[in-house]
């Protein structure tokens, strides 16, 4: 196609999207039915998973816990995947202990990866089912203290986001894909998280967030969602500005500082 048609293409849709996201503010968005889906809730026992649980059971679905060789004999296709386990070591980088980089690689990315690939080969099929990645502000904004919790989020969410491309490139339209990235949630996670922005997260808040997330298909769930906002500040403000800003934040929580680990 010639460059100036495809220009002309791009700024027609780019109109168009504005147009569309605008007539949103006042249109409320369709929500799709939740009843009879297969949902599968990876660290389902405590937290977010837990509370995920149970909001999905209130809309009828059907749920599985997680184990995934039991799960994929027992009870057949899962149409709604929410990797929702996370594990956190809140420590300096060297007194972080190897063991501990790799358990938050495994659960954090890894864990995801795993368990989407064995679960898209029959939602490419049918064209149809919803992957929900739960990762964190903490995979937008990095926090000292937390370099390798960040490190596996900000995979997590480049996780989510470039499989949405490749379902897109596919053409596997029928595919819907979630991220859900809260700031400080009190589930005990993250020991005596504190922060002058606001107060820490109550877990019903954050997982009524996620539900209107999923039968929305809305494709990034910041909670609380001004993130999107500071997302754009930390591009446009210069360095010094920021640096500033963080310390006036006053982000804190229980970490190990300062004890070099061997291991
Ligand atoms: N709590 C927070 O402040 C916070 C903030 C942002 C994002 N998150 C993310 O939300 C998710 C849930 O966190 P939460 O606060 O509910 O934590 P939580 O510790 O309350 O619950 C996590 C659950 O996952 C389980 N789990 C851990 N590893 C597992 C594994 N390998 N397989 C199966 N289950 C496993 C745990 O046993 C636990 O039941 C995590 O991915 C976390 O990174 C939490």
């Amino acid at each position: 196609m010639n460059v100036f048609v495809e220009l002309l293409l791009f700024l027609v849709t780019l109109l168009y999207s504005y147009l569309e996201a605008f007539v949103k503010l006042f249109v409320p968005a369709r929500r799709k039915s939740l009843s009879g889906e297969l949902v599968l809730i990876t660290g389902a026992g405590h937290g977010v998973g837990r509370a995920t649980a149970l909001e999905f059971a209130k809309r009828q679905s059907r749920l599985v816990l997680w184990d995934i060789n039991k799960v994929k004999k027992d009870i057949g296709d899962v149409t709604i995947l929410v990797t929702n386990a996370g594990v956190i070591t809140t420590a300096d980088f060297l007194s972080t202990q190897d063991h501990q980089i790799e358990r938050m690689f495994e659960v954090n990315i890894l864990g995801h990866m795993w368990t989407t690939r064995a679960f898209l080969p029959v939602m490419m099929n049918n064209n149809y089912g919803h992957i929900v990645t739960v990762a964190s502000a903490a995979g937008h904004f990095v926090t000292p203290y937390m370099v390798a919790y960040c490190s596996s989020k900000f995979a997590a969410v480049g996780f989510h986001k470039a499989l949405t491309e490749e379902l897109c490139a596919l053409g596997k339209d029928g595919i819907k894909t979630t991220c859900l990235c809260p700031v400080f949630i009190n589930t005990g996670f993250v020991k005596n998280p504190s922060t002058r922005l606001g107060k820490i997260l109550e877990v019903e808040e954050v997982v009524e967030a996620l539900m209107e997330g999923i039968v929305t298909n809305q494709k990034m769930v910041f909670v609380p969602s001004n993130q999107g906002v500071a997302l754009l500040l930390e591009r446009v403000f210069p360095e010094r500005a920021l640096n500033l800003l963080k310390k006036m934040f006053e982000v804190k929580f229980d970490a190990v500082v300062g004890q070099r680990s061997t291991q």
